[in-house]
C-alpha cells in the first residue's frame, strides 16, 4: 500500500477508449496509488469492458492490478452501450493482447467494499463510467462512508448532452445510480463534458505520442485515431475529447481543474431530458451546492500529465 503521500483511488470504469487513458494515468502517476480496477457495463457489455481492462494492464505491463467486474446492467435494468463511438468490442482499432492477468473472484462492489475497510486512509473512488457500481456500494453498504475521501466522476454537463440533447452517456446510462451519488452527501467532483470537451487529443497530441517510441504508445496511437475517426463521423468533431483520464488528473494535480461549487440534480423523469444533469451555475434555485463542478481544464498541464504517464510505463 502506498505512503501517506499518495492518493489511494479505487477506479470504476467501462473501458472504452478514454476509459483506457483513465487507467494508465491512474496507474503510472506518482501521486495515486491505485488499489483495484472495476468494470461496469457502458460502453458495450460488462464482458467486453472487463475483458478490455485486463488486456489494457496486460499490455501496458500492469500485471499486479486488481481487476474485479461488476454491474452489466443499469439500476432500473437498462442496458445501452455506445458501439458508434467505441466499436463493437468497445475498445476497437487495434488488436490487444489476451488478457494474461487474472479476473478477482470477487464482484467489485465486493471488492471495493473490503478495500476501503482495509485501508489505513479514506479512499477516493474514481468512477469513469456509468454510476452503478458506486451507487449499489453507497447503498449496501452506509457503514463505509466514512471511509470514502471523495467520489470523483466523469459525467453529466452543465451545458448540451452528447447522447441526447442534454444527457451526457454515463449519466444517461444509469440517471437512478448518478442522482443516488449526486444525494449522497459525500464530497464530490463532477468532471462533465464542460470540461472534458476541452481535453482534445490534437494533431500535436499524436506526434508527442508517437514520439515516445516503441510497442505501447504505437498501440495507442492506433486506438487514439479510431476513437477520433468516430468523434469525427458522429460529432464531426476533428479532435477527439479524451474525457475520461481529466477525472484522474484532477485527483492527481488539482490544479489542472478550475471549479465551481453548486447544486446538481439528475432530470429523471423529462420525456426528453432524462438523464441531464441540472446543474445551477447561477445558483437561481438557492439550493446548496452539493457538488463541485470542474469548468475549466489547464490543456498543457493535462496532457504533459498523460503522456508523462504512458512514457512512464513506455520503458
Ligand atoms: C463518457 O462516455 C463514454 O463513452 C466515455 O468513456 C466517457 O466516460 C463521455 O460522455
Ligand atoms: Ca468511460
Amino acid at each position: 500500500m502506498g505512503d501517506s503521500a499518495t492518493v489511494p483511488v479505487l477506479l470504476d470504469c467501462d473501458p472504452g477508449h478514454d476509459d483506457m487513458f483513465a487507467i494508465l494515468l491512474a496507474a503510472a502517476h506518482p501521486a495515486i496509488d491505485l488499489l483495484a480496477v472495476t468494470t461496469v457495463a457502458g460502453n458495450g457489455p460488462l464482458e467486453a469492458v472487463t475483458r478490455n481492462a485486463l488486456a489494457i494492464c496486460t499490455l501496458a505491463g500492469l500485471d499486479g492490478t486488481v481487476v474485479a467486474a461488476g454491474a452489466d446492467r443499469a439500476l432500473n435494468g437498462g442496458r445501452h452501450t455506445a458501439p458508434g463511438i467505441h466499436g463493437e468490442s468497445a475498445l476497437d482499432g487495434a488488436a490487444l493482447p489476451d488478457p494474461a492477468i487474472p479476473l478477482a473472484d470477487e464482484d467489485a462492489v465486493t471488492l471495493m467494499a473490503r478495500l476501503l475497510e482495509e485501508s489505513e486512509r479514506p479512499v477516493t473512488i474514481a468512477a469513469t463510467g456509468p454510476l452503478t457500481n458506486v451507487a449499489t456500494l453507497l447503498d449496501a453498504r452506509p457503514d463505509l462512508r466514512g471511509r470514502i475521501e471523495r467520489i470523483v466522476f466523469m459525467g453529466g454537463s452543465a451545458g448540451r448532452g452528447n447522447t441526447t440533447p442534454v444527457a451526457e452517456f454515463n449519466v444517461y446510462v444509469d440517471p437512478e445510480a448518478a442522482d443516488r451519488v449526486l444525494r449522497s452527501g459525500l464530497p464530490l467532483l463532477m468532471c462533465g463534458l464542460d470540461v472534458t470537451h476541452q481535453a482534445l487529443a490534437v494533431p500535436e497530441v499524436f506526434r508527442r505520442l508517437r514520439a515516445i517510441g516503441g510497442a505501447l504508445p504505437s498501440t495507442l496511437e492506433a486506438l487514439l485515431r479510431f476513437y477520433g475517426g468516430a468523434y469525427e463521423k458522429v460529432f464531426g468533431m476533428p479532435d477527439p475529447p479524451v474525457h475520461d483520464p481529466v477525472a484522474i488528473a484532477a485527483i492527481a494535480d488539482p490544479d489542472v481543474v478550475a471549479c465551481v461549487d453548486v447544486a446538481v440534480t439528475v432530470e429523471l423523469k423529462g420525456e426528453h431530458t432524462r438523464g441531464a444533469t441540472v446543474v445551477d451555475l447561477h445558483r437561481v434555485t438557492g439550493a446548496e451546492p452539493n457538488a463541485r463542478v470542474a469548468m475549466e481544464l489547464d490543456r498543457g498541464r493535462f496532457w504533459d500529465l498523460m503522456l508523462d504517464a504512458i512514457t512512464t510505463l513506455a520503458r
